[in-house]
């Protein structure tokens, strides 16, 4: 590929980047793309200020810039920190409405009403520093927390700034009511159904998908799911007609963080020449957890208790599994009524062991011990799960769904030949497919000699960014090489 200018200069906008604030694998890409992005472009970092983010910890001590920004009729003073992180400079954005609350987007039950404000806010104060520094070339949006710096954008005629918008889920698409487009300060032309307009109400990733220059999402296969009624959300009508500037592309993992070659979480580091040490860590995690035998495959479920994530499909499973000669290892948090269940399944069953709220030290612990990962998504937009497990020795049986379905290649076709990693995958839309693969599984773990050497060939494939990132590189290029 010829070689890019390094000088282009790019924002990556996020309202969630790993480690100062998560919620999901967004936050996990906003750092890894963008680092790997760094080896190409000129490129920062910003987000919001969240109090909650250790000022001391993260050595953010350095204010920018600080000014006002007007939405609609009132005024909102503004500060940009910045800091370093892992050679990545990073941006911050704080003002009092966006930064003091207690999470990022409200409880799981529902988000925060002044939310359209908090995040209207974000964007404007993006946009405003942008236009400070004069010289950015290219935004990089995710998500509708970020998706009305396109229409801010488009909407000032100073600025020349070019906007790429990705689609981390459709799912959530920051919608509220008709009203907010006045506090946002917006024209009443944007209630309209090729702009913002979504049933009586905003939206604010129309925004993004109206707005920006270019628009992915993260994997292949969901850019064509997004485009049907069974997976558009609602929008599928509004995307089909954007869809000649919509690309997937599948993320990647940062592999400075998640390797069981250097991870410090783990009591003992592995790598495929040194792969039987791998056990070193399931004996240390079942005992840490009080858990006895451990010969027994260790199956693990990481992730939100929502419907996304298949939590219902889980949870039939489980209720068959007490008997088999297995363990299940959970950890998540979300849902009320999901608790409840998965407790009271783990109070009548032995072999199943959870562990509510989100830990990421026990996380890698986990990823290090197991087995099998489970992850029997109703969609998904990419996954991150399913690509860390294969990195760490750990076959993944998943729904055939989003990008589980571009990065799972069925254990039963399996050639050593193919650089993709493989496990067991399944249609959700049939019954007790979960199940069949578990028991499929168990039959594959009694086969030692196959089990490793599958291990070894998904740990020896290439789940980082650099495939993607020049997928990324390419579209950039073709964003600002007019401008060139
Ligand atoms: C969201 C999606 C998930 C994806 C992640 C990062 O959390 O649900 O599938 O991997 O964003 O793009």
């Amino acid at each position: 590929m010829k070689q890019i200018k390094k000088n282009f200069k790019v924002l990556f906008v996020s309202s969630e980047v790993y480690p100062f604030a998560k919620s999901g694998g967004l936050a996990d890409v906003s750092f890894g793309l963008p680092k790997a992005m760094s080896k190409l472009f000129d490129i920062s970092i910003i987000m919001p200020l969240y109090s909650f983010i250790d000022k001391k910890q993260f050595a953010i001590e350095h204010v920018e810039s600080s000014f006002k920004i007007v939405l609609g009729a009132k005024s909102y003073s503004v500060k940009i920190w910045s800091a370093m992180y892992e050679g990545m400079k990073c941006y911050f954005v704080e003002s009092p409405l966006l930064s003091n609350k207690k999470n990022l987007y409200g409880t799981p039950q529902s988000g925060y009403k002044d939310n359209d404000i908090r995040f209207g806010l974000f964007c404007k104060a993006v946009v405003a520093f942008a236009k400070e520094c004069k010289d950015y070339d290219l935004l990089h949006l995710n998500d509708w927390q970020s998706a009305l710096c396109a229409t801010f954008i488009q909407e000032d005629e100073a600025i020349e700034t070019k906007t790429l918008f990705t689609i981390h889920n459709l799912a959530y698409q920051g919608i509220f009511e008709k009203e907010s487009l006045e506090k946002l300060g917006l024209d009443a032309n944007y209630f309209h159904m090729d702009a913002l307009e979504f049933y009586g109400k905003i939206n604010f990733m129309k925004a993004g998908i109206a707005h920006a220059n270019m628009l992915t999402t993260v994997s292949p296969n969901y850019a064509n799911e997004i485009l049907t009624d069974a997976f558009g959300c609602g929008l599928d009508g509004f995307l089909n007609k954007h869809k000649n500037r919509l690309t997937g592309i599948l993320n990647g993992v940062d592999s400075s963080h998640f390797s069981p070659k250097t991870d410090k979480a783990l009591v003992q580091k592995y790598s495929v020449k040194t792969y039987d040490k791998k056990v070193k860590n399931k004996k240390a995690y079942l005992k840490e957890r009080g858990i006895k035998d451990d010969t027994l495959p260790l199956f693990i479920f990481i992730g939100r208790f929502t419907s996304q994530k298949g939590v219902d499909l889980l949870i039939e499973a489980l209720k068959e599994l007490g008997d088999l000669n297995l363990h299940i290892a959970i950890i998540g948090d979300g849902e009320a009524i999901y608790h409840k269940q998965i407790k009271a399944l783990a109070a009548k069953n032995k072999n199943i062991d959870i562990e509510f709220g989100y830990d990421e030290l026990l996380s890698h612990k986990m990823y290090a011990a197991a087995d099998f990962l489970l992850m029997p998504s109703l969609f998904e937009p990419c996954g991150l799960n399913q690509l860390i497990s294969m990195s760490y020795g750990v076959i993944p049986i998943v729904s055939r769904v989003g990008g589980l379905r571009d990065s799972v290649y069925d254990i039963e076709k399996y050639d050593k030949e193919l650089a993709c990693g493989y496990g067991f995958s399944f249609d959700k839309n049939k019954p007790n497919t979960l199940l069949e693969s578990i028991k499929k599984a168990l039959a594959l773990y009694e086969d030692k000699e196959r089990f490793k050497e599958i291990n070894l060939h998904n740990m020896g494939c290439n789940f980082s960014w650099s495939a993607s990132a020049k997928e990324y590189a390419t579209l950039y290029k073709s964003l600002l090489e007019p401008r060139a």
